[in-house]
């Protein structure tokens, strides 16, 4: 049996190229290695906690799945699937969710957030926070564990969440016998946090992100924006700054070393940022037309969802056969 990769990604709006350099390109790039089998899926029922209405959520679901097919995932290689479309997820949820014990997941940073936030506000520290923000790590670990993951490719911020779910799976195992795979994430330390167009990290919550599709018109004018140094036109320029970050995301070694001479030898903002234009643009339209060629003919990518989603079934019956065997609870009849 080959061990299993998986990871998810929510719709929760526009991918960004912070997405796409921190998680998508290796999970795509994972993807090709026949080694393992692979399971990429859209995770809508995450997303429930921060989208609140039907529009959105649709919206979002789609611009996902071209996102993924246009980055280059081949659903010949890779079980393609929603997960809103595989109920045995819920199931095991709220099965992991009686071996997990509560004071896991007060330690979850995403929740320990809020409360801190709430409690500098002079709030109640669970202000705002619904039992889906409480149980999104035991989900995700439902995700996980229910196709018998080995390696979970996923950004920084997202490492504390595998950890939790390997957690759950050996609190299972201790009380039931050997049942669920333990997994372990997979985190890229170098391009895992991105800047953004203000030098922040890139964050939707900051505003600062460059949308990986976004048309030309729109790339040329957020690259006009990036915050730059006040340096005239002929002074050398450090490399050490945002733009120059962009220029090693999307140029080759040449370029960067081209573009690094010229940095060192006075180049005019101005200049750099259409070089960076350029650049960033020939990396990206490949993409983008197939991106928006998808978006066109969504009936299609709803077919390649669909059949992803028959086989991941039937890889979750299993699971969840396994799973009530070791409580004690009678298969479907
Ligand atoms: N929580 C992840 C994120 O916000 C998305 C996700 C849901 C996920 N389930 C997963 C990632 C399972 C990896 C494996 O990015």
């Amino acid at each position: 049996m080959k061990q299993v990769v998986l990871t998810g990604i929510k719709p929760t709006g526009a991918p960004h190229i912070g997405n796409y350099f921190g998680v998508i390109k290796r999970a795509i790039e994972m993807s090709q290695n026949t080694e393992y089998d692979r399971f990429y899926f859209i995770a809508d029922y995450h997303a429930l906690n921060s989208l609140k209405n039907a529009d959105d959520m649709k919206k979002y679901y789609k611009e996902l799945a071209c996102t993924w097919l246009a980055c280059g995932l081949d659903p010949e290689k890779v079980l393609f699937y929603r997960q809103s479309q595989i109920p045995e997820t819920f199931e095991l949820c709220w099965i992991l969710m009686n071996v997990t014990p509560k004071g896991l997941m007060d330690r979850a940073h995403a929740y320990k957030a809020v409360v801190q936030e709430n409690e500098t506000a002079g709030k109640d520290p669970d202000d705002g926070v619904n039992m889906g923000l409480y149980n999104y790590p035991i989900l995700m670990a439902a995700d996980i564990l229910l196709f018998n993951t080995k390696f979970v490719p996923v950004g920084k911020d997202q490492k504390q969440h595998v950890e939790m779910a390997r957690d759950i799976a050996k609190y299972f195992n201790k009380k039931y016998g050997y049942t669920l795979v333990v997994p372990n994430e997979m985190i890229e330390e170098k391009t895992a946090t991105i800047v953004g167009l203000d030098g922040r990290k890139m964050s939707k919550s900051y505003g600062n992100q460059l949308p990986l599709f976004a048309d030309e018109v729109a790339l040329k004018k957020l690259i006009s924006g990036i915050k730059t140094d006040s340096s005239l036109p002929t002074e050398p320029k450090s490399t050490d700054c945002t733009l120059f970050e962009y220029i090693k995301l999307f140029g080759t070694e040449e370029k960067q070393a081209e573009m690094a001479k010229r940095f060192a030898e006075g180049i005019s903002w101005a200049d750099a940022k259409k070089e960076l234009f350029e650049i960033a643009n020939a990396y990206l339209k490949p993409m983008r037309d197939r991106y928006n060629r998808y978006m066109e003919n969504f009936e299609d990518v709803e077919l390649l969802l669909q059949k992803g989603e028959k086989q991941a079934r039937e890889i979750a019956r299993e699971t969840i056969a396994r799973v009530r065997k070791a409580i004690g609870v009678d298969e479907f009849k």
